[in-house]
């Protein structure tokens, strides 16, 4: 692993457009895709097979993963939550997939209709599938420090499921602070933890910004050596199961923080400005990048 290096994984066109009230017409998704596909980024999670009654707004998952102009230097994962999902993605000849699981009961129960456990069995015969299927498999874990429904969570809590997605075959597993609500203590504590049951570059992070502490979170997990980060193009999202939950920190601001500590992403940062202010203009929403207001037509 580069140690100078950090891969920027990109959630906007899921994470960012999984929660917006407005339909975003297919042909405006496939457009930001392109767009982001310019900017340097090497991984860009590109939509979600989910129940389209779940998630209205990813319904149209197939068209967009097969109208998007593919890069051989980038990975497109998309979300996949069960088999009926799984089945979908492969019928489109997606190569990466990203499968979620929560450390709390109650966010597992509203987001996926299921108990902890249940989750990580459908992820085993989702995994199951793509082993066979040549496919890589990346997961998540939600609410790592606290939950909409259960309040704080226990790091070990999150190490059992850890555990668990990286024996059926997790290359690499995001912790998602889903809320926002970490703090450099407990992700420091919750990091620790982590590192006595497996290694950094099997870590990733992933921060919602909702109390402004992402990028110090985010500062931590480096400490650590965790070289993988998910944001989003000008901090757009929150996700649908976790009332109040803002956007990811934003990939604007990620990236300036990046180029200052001079750790290169890859990621030219003009060109991602733009990309924020094409999706933010047409979903009429300011930008959530305190960078993106800095640098826009400067
Ligand atoms: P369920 O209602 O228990 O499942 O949902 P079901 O099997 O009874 O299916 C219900 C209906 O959905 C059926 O349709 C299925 O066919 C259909 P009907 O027979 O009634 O006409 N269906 C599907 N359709 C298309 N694709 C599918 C699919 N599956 C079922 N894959 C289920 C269970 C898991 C499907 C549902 O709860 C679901 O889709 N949940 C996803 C919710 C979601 O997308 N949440 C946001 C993503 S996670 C996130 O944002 C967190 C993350 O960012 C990290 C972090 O920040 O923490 C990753
Ligand atoms: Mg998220």
């Amino acid at each position: 692993h580069n140690r100078s290096f950090v891969r920027i994984v990109e959630v906007g066109p899921r994470d960012g457009l999984q929660n917006e009230p407005v339909n975003v017409p297919t042909k405006v998704k496939i457009e930001f895709i392109d767009k982001l596909s310019e900017t340097g980024l090497k991984s860009i999670e590109v939509t979600s097979f989910v129940s389209p009654k779940w998630v209205p707004q990813m319904k149209d998952s197939a068209e967009v993963y097969s109208g998007i102009k593919k890069r051989d230097d980038i990975s497109y994962p998309v979300l996949v939550p069960n088999v009926k999902g799984m089945e979908s993605a492969m019928k489109v000849g997606v190569k990466e997939i990203a499968v979620f699981a929560s450390a709390s009961e109650g966010f597992s129960q509203k987001n996926t209709n299921c108990s902890t456990q249940e989750g990580i069995n459908r992820i085993k015969e989702i995994i199951d599938i793509a082993i066979k299927a040549n496919i890589k498999v990346r997961g998540y874990i939600s609410c790592v420090v606290g939950c909409p429904y259960d309040g704080q969570v226990h790091p070990s809590s999150v190490t059992k499921v850890t555990e668990a997605l990286l024996s059926h075959g997790c290359y690499e597993i995001s912790l998602g602070d889903t809320i926002g609500v970490g703090t450099r203590a407990t992700i420091e504590s919750l990091i620790k933890d982590l590192l006595n049951i497996t290694t950094a570059d099997k870590l990733a992070i992933h921060c919602h910004d909702t109390y402004g502490q992402a990028l110090v979170n985010i500062c931590i997990a480096l400490e650590y050596g965790i070289r993988v980060v998910d944001s989003s193009v000008s901090g757009l999202g929150g996700c649908p199961y976790a009332r109040g939950a803002t956007g990811n920190v934003a990939t604007e601001d990620l990236v300036y923080m990046l180029n200052g500590m001079g750790i290169d992403t890859g990621i030219d940062l003009k060109k991602l400005v733009e990309v924020g202010r094409y999706i933010t203009d047409f979903i009429k929403k300011a930008t959530c990048s305190k960078v993106n207001n800095a640098l826009y037509s400067k």
